[in-house]
């Protein structure tokens, strides 16, 4: 495995695997890996001939006051995660590389990037499109992997690559939980004890929404009663949203529940530690 810093050392390589023919599979990360990032990896391993997984804590996608200088690093531990699951490269930029004083550039999907997150985050999925879209043109991917935690961002990706005619396929991994079935996340790191705790709401919350559901309810406020109520359960909990939405716009449900077709998503803050999580229906 190799690791790259440099921007076009990246190109070459990329190119160089193009004209050979080769498929790359590109999984985008912030670091901090866990065993949700490393199925990533093995989905990527699955469909392609070569992998490459980005470290790169993105600035453009934190707004001011949010955690970007907190957000967790280990880029040995990550770098040796990745050694041992058979990935080809990593490509760690500068951040000075990435994005230089005169940056002035930036890619915006305007509809689903403005509901849920993009409401309290106006500006975080702008920074995530641009990123991945400089991303996808220096490793030049067939197919960039993605977590289902992350739904909306998922979304719109697929839409920006469609909407541009990008060469990438957007492929999409299951959530990774815990046993006690918080979803996995860099973030959780920050949360102490008593914090945990109640983060297990989201996905209880989850659960019993889903659960609703399955019993035969199609009415999509009755469920998102049920979710909110589960979270208001949390001490520590402010929640951000709690909605049932249309899987392919993220805009909460005016019509009947259309189980294989919608998700219950929700966002909230745990004390000052802000976590997503969502659910298929
Ligand atoms: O999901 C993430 O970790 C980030 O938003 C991504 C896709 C790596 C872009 O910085």
């Amino acid at each position: 495995m190799q690791v790259i810093r440099s921007l076009d050392e990246m190109k070459e390589i990329a190119s160089a695997l193009r004209a050979e023919g080769k498929a790359t599979a590109l999984v985008p990360t912030m670091g901090y890996l866990h065993e949700g990032h490393l199925s990533l990896i093995d989905l990527a391993r699955e469909r392609c001939d070569s992998v490459i997984v980005s470290i790169f804590v993105n600035p453009i996608q934190f707004g001011a006051g949010e955690d970007f200088e907190k957000y967790p690093r280990d880029l040995d531990r990550d770098i040796a995660c990745c050694e041992e699951r058979g990935v080809d490269w990593v490509f760690a930029p500068a951040n000075e590389d990435m994005f230089s004083p005169d940056h002035s550039t930036f890619v915006e999907e305007t509809q689903v990037a403005k509901v849920l997150c993009g409401l309290s985050r106006p500006t975080h999925f702008r920074g995530v499109t641009t990123v991945c879209l400089k991303l996808f043109s220096l490793c030049l991917p067939a197919i960039a992997v993605f977590g289902q935690k992350d739904a909306q961002q998922v979304v719109i990706l697929k839409r920006m690559a469609k909407d541009l005619c990008l060469p990438v396929e957007i492929l999409q991994g299951s959530t990774y939980r815990e046993p006690d079935g918080l979803a996995m996340s860099s973030r959780n790191v920050h949360l102490d004890e008593d914090q945990r705790k109640d983060a297990l709401l989201l996905s209880q919350s989850l659960a019993a929404g889903k659960d609703l559901v399955d019993q035969g309810i199609r009415n999509a406020d009755r469920v998102r009663a049920e979710v909110a109520h589960v979270l208001s359960g949390g001490r520590r909990i402010r929640v951000i949203y709690a909605e049932v939405v249309d899987a392919e716009t993220m805009k909460p449900l005016r019509r009947e529940i259309e189980a294989g077709r919608d998700l219950i998503v929700v966002a909230a803050w745990v004390d000052s530690v802000r976590l997503i999580d969502n659910q298929p229906l």
